[in-house]
């Protein structure tokens, strides 16, 4: 084990997540772009969910340079993208679509024709979301799941809640979401208000989940998801469910931890 990444197991019966905690944004981004390129390696036909948002993009930097140096084909590979806001068009840079291209897709092998966010600029948003969870459905759920997670707890656009839902669905985004989102907005009020997200059942339906997280203002949220009850008000609880899941995340995150035990 390098003293630069320290693995992390929950005394808590029946929790399976494990947490590399690594000293800084680089070695995490590194660590997380080794455990999907172990996916695509494994299975050069694999299905990525991946996320947007700061956390993974020095990770999808690090895949990127995996395929200039020849060492991964994501010719065959298909992706699944958790999100998208409405309405958008996925031309708009502020869009989930274009940050794909612009942060992953357009630097790899990757045939754009298997590549799948969700249509923030569908006539009809509730059908786009049926067709949405169909093609999670026929694909059998994602190989390997990449999840950021917001300072509230959510995972995709699945918000806190009464409920965890299911199925793909529009979601009203939180105050919270809103302001922490307009940081890649000229000004507050052109964050859009809706967004179309895939529901906790496709996200749990991943055969592995990656969850990547940096920064103090994240420490709360993964303190609450690992330590806390599972909750729907903490959407990311549910992880403790999944058989499969790891967190890769910096010091600062993992700082309110208190029930994580090095290994
Ligand atoms: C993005 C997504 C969100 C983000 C979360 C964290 O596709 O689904 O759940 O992962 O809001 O965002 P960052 O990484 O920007 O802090």
């Amino acid at each position: 084990m390098s003293a630069n990444a320290i693995w992390y197991v929950s005394p808590k019966k029946g929790s399976n997540v494990k947490v590399l905690v690594c000293k800084d944004y680089d070695i995490l981004s590194r660590r997380a772009a080794a455990l999907v390129a172990s996916v695509v390696a494994d299975d050069p036909k694999a299905t990525l969910g991946l996320a947007t948002g700061s956390s993974p993009v020095g990770m999808y930097q690090n895949l990127i340079k995996l395929y200039e140096d020849g060492i991964l084909d994501f010719s065959k590979i298909k992706t699944i993208n958790l999100d998208e806001y409405y309405p958008l068009d996925p031309s708009n840079d502020q869009s989930y679509h274009y940050f794909m291209n612009d942060n992953l897709f357009d630097h790899i092998n990757i045939d754009k024709n298997n590549v799948h966010v969700p249509d923030g600029n569908a006539a009809d948003i509730n059908k786009a979301a049926e067709e949405y969870e169909k093609l999670i459905n026929d694909n059998n759920g994602t190989d390997i799941q990449v999840l950021g997670i917001g300072q509230n707890g959510h995972i995709g656009f699945n918000e806190p809640a009464d409920t965890f839902v299911g199925p793909t669905h529009v979601v009203e985004l939180t105050e919270s979401t809103i302001k922490a989102n307009s940081r890649f907005f000229d000004k507050i009020e052109d964050v859009p208000t809706k967004a179309i997200s895939m529901g906790i059942a496709g996200i749990m339906k991943a055969k592995k989940v990656l969850l990547v997280a940096n920064g103090e203002n994240k420490a709360d949220a993964i303190a609450k998801t690992l330590e806390g009850p599972i909750t729907p008000h903490v959407p990311a609880s549910i992880l403790q469910l999944h058989p499969d899941v790891t967190f890769i995340i910096d010091e600062a995150a993992a700082s309110k931890l208190q029930e994580y035990r090095p290994e």
